[in-house]
């Protein structure tokens, strides 16, 4: 696929069908996530990937939880995500059989940078192979979530930037997704 069709192409996933991702392919989306450009070079984004489907299930729950928790302490709630976060059916993973966590770490000079362009590459890289990805901020409670941490071995310097759902799509978005048009302030 050229790198236009993938940009072009991708569209976040959020039906997946149940086959497993390959720990390979996840392997090479980690690398082309490590091909992403840092400030000042740092390349300190970290990873952690999940295909337990129970421990899937069972972070999701944590993850909408301590998200909950945090937005409404923060005062940074809105009526569609707290509908989400507070219903018991809502399942914030999608159901897919695998997840990349993105940790960046203090020696990061623009953490926030490195961490999208790592999680961009992954959703590109995924696009080119045929696997479907969702960046998931609604997971982002479990940075603070001790357990989640502890069985992922995460260090506690270490800081969760970015969560992407991958899989198979069960379904194909054929169409893509109407974007607004580029705003260009000014071109001299
Ligand atoms: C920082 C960030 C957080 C996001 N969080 C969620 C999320 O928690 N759940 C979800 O289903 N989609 C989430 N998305 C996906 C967006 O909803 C999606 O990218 C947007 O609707 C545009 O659709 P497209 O990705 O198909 O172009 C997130 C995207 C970004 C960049």
């Amino acid at each position: 696929m050229e790198t236009m069709d993938a940009i072009y192409g991708r569209r976040s996933a959020r039906k997946y069908l149940p086959d497993p991702v390959p720990p390979q392919k996840i392997k090479i989306l980690v690398e082309a996530g490590c091909r992403a450009a840092s400030a000042l070079n740092v390349q300190d984004v970290s990873f952690a990937v999940v295909t337990d489907r129970d421990k899937i299930s069972e972070y999701g729950e944590r993850g909408k939880k301590r998200t909950l928790e945090e937005r409404r302490a923060a005062g940074r709630m809105n009526p569609a995500v707290e509908r989400i976060l507070t219903s018991e059916r809502s399942v914030i993973f999608h159901r897919a059989p695998a997840l990349i966590f993105l940790f960046t770490s203090p020696e990061c000079y623009s953490p926030v940078e490195d961490a999208s362009l790592v999680a961009g590459n992954i959703m590109t890289a995924a696009e080119d192979m045929g696997l479907g990805t969702c960046w998931i901020g609604l997971a982002q409670g479990l940075n603070s979530d001790k357990e989640f941490r502890r069985d992922l071995g995460i260090p506690d310097d270490r800081t969760l930037r970015a969560t992407i759902t991958v899989g198979y799509p069960e379904i194909r978005e054929t169409v893509p997704k109407e974007k607004r048009p580029p705003v260009i302030h000014g071109w001299i």
